[in-house]
């Protein structure tokens, strides 16, 4: 029998409050199979999924984590059948109903990035009305990621840019990485806008158009927990796991 000793809990890596990441990015997946596996519909899994964003929410909140950028619906999402993607476009609307009151309380500021005018009304009205509600919030941005596709948000980038060298306003010479940032739909977020780490969950290991320009220099980790599954204990193994890279953004490693 193993003896409990206290080399072995040292063993045990711990959460070091001091290297929380500023940017955390979210690729939830998993909804469809943790309904599947229960004989549940799919939509019992984005139900539970919904009740995921608020626990996390709240934990990253309490953390210190600046930024939560949550992947809630891209630009191809709207590829599932016609039932799934209603029941999609309804949870906004059901969670800011329930929520912005704890969102306010926590002093969490709601953002949304994506083509907002192609969603349904009454999601464009949740939206805005909880993007309004947490205006004054100072603590962490809640991003919501929702119609929002990489690609598209580089080609919209381009587009701009491209719109002010052929009105003579900038010279091409002179587009450099921020100018790129400042263009992209987490343009608002400054040096916040690339995540230190992206989780994805559910065993999945791919990107998925999601954030293509700013995870260059990312972590990423992922699990195979579902993201209904996925909780506080998940989510601090993540940023435990992030507080084991050696991040070198191109450099080498300084000496001790
Ligand atoms: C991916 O799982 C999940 C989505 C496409 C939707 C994510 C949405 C939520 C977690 C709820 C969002 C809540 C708010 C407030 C907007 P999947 O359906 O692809 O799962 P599968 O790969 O197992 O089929």
């Amino acid at each position: 029998m193993f003896n409990n000793t206290q080399d072995n809990q040292q063993a045990t890596p711990q959460l070091k409050t001091d290297n929380i990441p500023a940017h955390v990015a979210i690729i939830m997946d998993g909804n469809g199979r943790w309904a599947q596996k229960r004989h549940l519909p799919r939509i019992a899994g984005h139900k539970r999924g919904m009740e995921t964003v608020k626990t996390i929410t709240k934990v990253a909140s309490d953390l210190g984590v600046k930024v939560l950028t949550l992947y809630a619906f891209s630009t191809e999402n709207w590829k599932r059948p016609h039932d799934e993607v209603s029941y999609l476009m309804g949870l906004p609307v059901k969670f800011f109903n329930d929520f912005v009151p704890d969102l306010v309380k926590n002093n969490v500021q709601v953002r949304v990035m994506g083509i907002k005018d192609q969603l349904p009304v009454q999601t464009q009205k949740a939206v805005n009305d909880a993007i309004k509600d947490t205006a004054d919030c100072t603590g962490m941005i809640l991003n919501f990621a929702l119609n929002y596709g990489s690609r598209l948000d580089i080609r919209m980038a381009v587009q701009q840019i491209g719109r002010q060298v052929a009105s003579g306003q900038l010279d091409p010479e002179q587009i450099t990485d921020q100018t790129i940032d400042a263009n992209l739909m987490t343009g608002f977020l400054g040096n916040l806008a690339d995540p230190d780490l992206l989780i994805r969950t559910s065993g999945e290991e791919r990107i998925s158009n999601f954030l293509l320009w700013q995870i260059a220099y990312s972590e990423l980790v992922f699990t195979d927990v579902l993201w209904p599954d996925f909780d506080r204990t998940v989510f601090e193994q993540m940023i435990m796991e992030y507080q084991q890279r050696d991040r070198r953004f191109g450099g080498i490693k300084t000496s001790k």
